[in-house]
């Protein structure tokens, strides 16, 4: 039986139901509340607002779980790869060998964009973040297709290649916009390469020789984009859903996405935490004078890679990640300082009183930078990467606005703080 919550306003009592999720989550619904009451809820940060019900992805915070349609992440990070969990998280289930290989053919039948698209590469200038090339070019990749152009909300025909599309071209798009930031020639993508394959081809062969292909570096990378693939209600998938409900294509609210990923608060990380251990390397510090900057608030800096409004335990994507950075770069027999620093900065904070009150630890963030970096991926292109592995979650959400039959256009509602009613009168001296 479901229970019923009472709020008392103004000497009234409201009823007002309950929700529960099929991992026992509660929820408040109060989609009656300006209705019966007058009142809106107020909540900085949307800390304790559920914006939707979704079937895609669980975490519970307080444990460190999370499952990509009920499958926990460790399961996938060892067994599958990021296509196949793609698949899963767009589509609900593993797909089967037909529907793997009909999806695999569309990801290649759709990877080349469109020649003109070259003309607009060229209008970038030297050294333009490749973050700004992606959200750009994956907009106009749409006006590209007259039919995706045409595409009325809710028509399910050629959705399947879209997605396909997306997935694919956002991979090829990264690539480019990596070669056009460094003033390097173009590399198509292969037939014959796998997803993950091809995009180290696109970024790192040359027109006279190919990549070597090392398949240590192919299965670390391809992890990352796994382990990124989705994560419910962060702010890039908000803003997806949020521009979804306007009924704007599925190219176009995932450019938008990629946009709310770009701050250092969110994907932008990975980035910032490179940035942060050379500037504690180049100091010659251990981290300590880090520490103490980040835990002062005057100092306007914090410790990247940790934290999260979610976890209050270990991301468990940083576990995965950890351990994969140690291989790897045993594998490559590469010795960074900065996975020194980043080790000790790590054993520092999980002791510090103030980190352990907030219940800080490290996210997914903290160590993909130093894979990443032992992979040779420069350091621009970190959140480039993280966007690549959050198609699939980004689809996913997009699809459950589209097939939502009652779907309602997102529109929060503010508390107005601003002067009150006040008179048009021109400034003495202006005639
Ligand atoms: N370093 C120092 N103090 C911190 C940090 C940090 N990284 N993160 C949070 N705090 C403090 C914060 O100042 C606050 O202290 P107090 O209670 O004294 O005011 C307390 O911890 C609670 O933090 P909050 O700001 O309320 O937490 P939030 O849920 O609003 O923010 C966060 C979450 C991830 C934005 C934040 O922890 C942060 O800025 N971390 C560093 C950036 C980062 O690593 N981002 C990647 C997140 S994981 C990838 C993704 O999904 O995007």
């Amino acid at each position: 039986m479901s229970k019923e919550a009472k709020l008392e306003l103004d000497g009234k009592v409201y009823p007002l139901p309950t929700v529960e999720g099929s991992e026992g989550e509660k929820a408040v619904d109060i989609s009656s509340l300006r209705a019966n009451t007058g009142y809106i809820t107020l909540d900085d940060g949307y800390g304790n607002t559920g914006s939707c019900v979704s079937k895609v992805t669980f975490i519970d915070g307080d444990k460190g779980i999370l499952r990509y349609r009920g499958i926990p992440i460790e399961e996938l990070a060892e067994k599958s790869n990021f296509i196949e969990t793609g698949y899963l998280i767009i589509y609900g289930k593993l797909p089967n060998r037909a529907q793997l290989k009909r999806f695999s053919d569309l990801l290649t039948d759709n990877q080349f964009l469109h020649e003109d698209m070259k003309f607009h590469f060229e209008g970038f200038p030297m050294g333009a973040h490749p973050m700004a090339i992606l959200s750009a070019m994956i907009n106009a990749a749409s006006c590209f297709d007259e039919r995706l152009m045409r595409w009325k909300w809710g028509e399910t025909r050629d959705f399947d290649v879209y997605v396909a599309r997306l997935i694919s071209q956002v991979r090829t798009i990264a690539a480019y916009s990596y070669r056009k930031s460094r003033g390097l020639p173009l590399i198509y993508p292969k037939k014959a390469y796998k997803y993950t394959a091809n995009f180290l081809h696109m970024l790192f062969s040359t027109p006279y020789e190919d990549f070597e292909l090392k398949p240590e570096v192919v299965k670390a990378l391809d992890l990352i984009f796994l382990l990124h693939a989705d994560h419910e209600q962060n702010c890039s998938t908000s803003t997806v859903r949020m521009v979804a409900s306007s009924q704007a294509n599925l190219f176009a609210s995932c450019a938008a996405g990629v946009c709310a990923l770009w701050g250092p608060l969110h994907g932008g990380a990975n980035q910032a935490v490179i940035e942060m251990l050379e500037e504690i390397h180049r100091e010659g510090d251990d981290g300590s004078k880090f520490i103490a900057a980040a835990k002062d608030k005057n100092s306007g800096r914090k410790l990247m890679g940790f934290g999260h409004r979610v976890y209050k335990n270990y991301d468990p994507r940083a576990k995965i990640i950890k351990k994969a950075c140690d291989d790897v770069l045993s594998k490559l027999h590469i010795n960074d300082p900065l996975l020194d620093i980043a080790k000790h900065l790590e054993a520092a904070v999980l002791k510090d009183p103030y980190f352990i009150e907030r219940k800080l630890y490290p996210n997914v963030d903290f160590y993909s930078g130093i894979i990443m970096r032992a992979l040779g991926i420069p350091v621009e292109m970190f959140t480039v990467i993280f966007a690549i592995g959050r198609m699939p979650g980004w689809i996913a959400n997009y699809k459950e606005i589209m097939e939502e039959p009652k779907g309602r256009i997102y529109r929060p509602r503010q508390i107005y703080t601003g002067r009150t009613l006040n008179h048009y009168a021109p400034l003495a001296g202006r005639k």
